[in-house]
């Protein structure tokens, strides 16, 4: 599918971006293991969370539509969940393949675990390697570093683990599988990643002590929790880069979690200059949420790197394109993790803002990015990645000529009414 972006005279409304994507996957999964019902409310429904519900309910756990759009019924299982009868498919969901290897890896049952050529294509050895410590039995392509991965599971050992990067998967695969294991799991982060599986897993009733950056889990049974899961402030950052960028523009996203340990992005426009007012801050469902008011600005260039990288991770190409809009050089390092998403994000992003007129010089760790104040339009690709889909419609919204963007239908990985809230805030329906 192909979607044609105009620069529309003015940028305006309110839109309400789907659920959190890594809570919603957390909230299905956690409810799973869980003894007894709960309520999601809010559940975002891309692609990668309809994969995980799939999963869990091949996993024995009774997931059903609940009352309210958006809302589930979980009826959970107790920590021992069935033996899938046929393998099971993470689609493009780095998430979903990640914490199920944690989850099924304490299962005494076989699961086979496949996804996409994109996701078979990812990193999986920063899972294999720690779960095979604790003792489960786990095969896969290239040396066990490639789905399909079929894991034998049960009878784990807790271990004490560094973690090599700074992944909220890698960490909440081996809290999943922790829960099963005698003996405190001990892991130590090399910086802080998204907490939302240790927020969770508390007010499930498990026991998880944070020292710095360590964190010890005990064993432990989970009683269910009701969720009401914000909206995605990975959603939002592309309407708060599009009112920035765009001359005319006066938006607001409503009910966004702000968990600081996903603001990063608000981080980063704040040191460029941008107009985004926290409004309505309230705590729903243990998550801190806020309305966010955004409205046009001549942004300046930053610098991003370090401890700030795993806070607005997902957010770098949208970034990207405001750092074209700004005044001076943007430079982003520390960010060689964008090498292993849904495409090199790295290369990705540098060609397709080349391609839109940009400067910008790719480096192994980040990209620098000469402000100019401007971008033009061009047919591009989306390389089958939902974040480059959506950063290439916001350069659409604020480009000089028309963006074109190939494969467009990637959205719906994350934010399955994208196009409608662009075709909202635009003001048109010819988009
Ligand atoms: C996620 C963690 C991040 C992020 C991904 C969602 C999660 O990945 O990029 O979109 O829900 O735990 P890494 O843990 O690989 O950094």
């Amino acid at each position: 599918m192909e979607r044609v972006v105009r620069r529309p005279a003015k940028l305006a409304g309110v839109v309400t971006p789907p659920g959190d994507k890594s809570i919603s996957h957390r909230s299905l999964m956690l409810n799973s293991i869980a003894a007894g019902e709960a309520h999601v409310s809010g559940l975002g429904r891309g692609d990668d969370v309809v994969s995980t519900m799939r999963c869990m309910q091949q996993l024995g756990a009774t997931i059903e539509e609940g009352t309210h759009p958006n809302s589930v019924h979980i009826q959970g299982l107790g920590s021992t969940l069935q033996e899938p009868e046929d393998i099971l498919d993470a689609g493009n969901s780095g998430t979903s393949m990640r914490l199920l290897g944690g989850l099924v890896a304490g299962q005494g049952f076989l699961s086979v675990l496949t996804g996409d050529a994109s996701l078979r294509s990812r990193p999986m050895g920063r899972i294999v390697q720690p779960l095979q410590m604790m003792g489960a039995r786990i095969s896969g392509r290239h040396g066990d570093t490639l789905a399909p991965l079929a894991i034998s599971g049960g009878d784990l050992r807790a271990i004490e683990y560094t973690l090599p990067v700074a992944s909220a998967q890698v960490k909440s695969a081996l809290l999943l599988a922790g829960l099963s294991a005698p003996g405190p799991t001990v892991l130590h982060q090399p910086a802080l990643s998204r907490d939302h599986t240790e927020r969770m897993l508390r007010a499930m009733g498990a026991a998880i002590e944070e020292q710095g950056l360590t964190l010890t889990l005990q064993p432990a049974s989970l009683r269910p929790v009701d969720v009401v899961v914000p909206s995605d402030i990975s959603g939002a950052a592309f309407w708060l880069v599009a009112g920035c960028c765009h001359p005319d523009a006066d938006v607001t996203v409503e009910g966004v979690g702000i968990n600081p340990s996903r603001t990063g992005i608000l981080d980063a426009l704040d040191t460029m200059g941008a107009d985004i007012t926290l409004e309505n801050e309230r705590e729903e469902g243990g998550e801190p949420v806020a309305d966010l008011h955004v409205r046009s600005c001549q942004l300046r260039s930053t610098e991003i790197g370090g401890d700030l990288i795993p806070r607005l991770i997902d957010e770098i190409p949208v970034l990207a394109v405001a750092a074209c809009f700004a005044e001076g050089d943007t430079v982003i390092r520390d960010a060689q993790e964008l090498r292993v998403k849904e495409s090199d994000r790295l290369a990705s992003t540098a060609s397709l803002l080349t391609a839109l007129g940009a400067r910008v010089e790719e480096r192994p760790d980040g990209l620098v990015i000469q402000g100019m104040g401007r971008l033009h339009g061009a047919t591009v690709p989306s390389y089958n990645d939902h974040r480059l889909a959506m950063a290439m419609a916001v350069a659409g919204l604020a480009a000089s000529s028309d963006v074109t963007v190939e494969g467009a239908e990637a959205a719906s990985v994350s934010y399955p009414n994208f196009w409608d809230h662009l075709n909202l805030l635009a003001g048109d329906s010819s988009n």
